[in-house]
């Protein structure tokens, strides 16, 4: 079984993300997506709603699952007999940073790491942008599902 984890913050997952995993699903046997439980860091939505969202947007693929996680990614990997990560790389500017952790995932635990390239339609795309376009007013409607975007209107016109 040739079982991949997906990692990330997802704080909302963007139609970018959606790309990579279900790029993910059709290589490999199984995808996890995991999505990191970091209470030091402010989110605008719960690890649990992250979560959700992701389960109903990756839903139509049967070999998709979606987990939370903390701690060391390369930990989660063993404890789910996972071999390998699977990254987008949108651009040069995620590469220094990329490298690193992959390279530091293999040092301490053999977890290797494979970029794949995002889809030229969201290049530029990042959960970051999308919440401050979102607060401001801005159209997000094409950057990520209808799901997303309904969570992002009840969110942010709370606040
Ligand atoms: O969506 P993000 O925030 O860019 O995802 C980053 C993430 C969650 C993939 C990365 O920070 C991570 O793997 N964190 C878990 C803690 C860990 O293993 N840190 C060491 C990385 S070398």
């Amino acid at each position: 079984m040739r079982r991949v984890v997906c990692p990330g913050s997802f704080d909302p997952v963007t139609n970018g993300h959606v790309d990579i995993v279900a790029r993910a699903s059709l290589i490999y046997d199984e995808v996890i997506v995991a999505v990191l439980h970091n209470p030091s860091k402010s989110a605008l939505f719960t690890v649990d709603e992250r979560v959700e969202l992701l389960r109903k947007v990756t839903g139509k693929h049967p070999n998709v699952r979606v987990q939370k996680f903390d701690g060391l990614i390369v930990d989660f990997c063993r404890a789910n007999d996972i071999s390998a990560i699977v990254k987008g790389l949108r651009a040069v500017t995620d590469f220094d940073y990329e490298m690193q952790m992959a390279q530091m995932n293999y040092n301490q635990a053999g977890v290797e790491t494979l970029f794949m390239t995002t889809n030229p339609l969201y290049a530029f795309l990042s959960s970051s942008l999308v919440k401050e376009f979102a607060k401001y007013g801005g159209d997000v409607s094409k950057l990520v599902p209808e799901q997303v975007l309904e969570a992002l209107d009840g969110r942010l016109s709370r606040s």
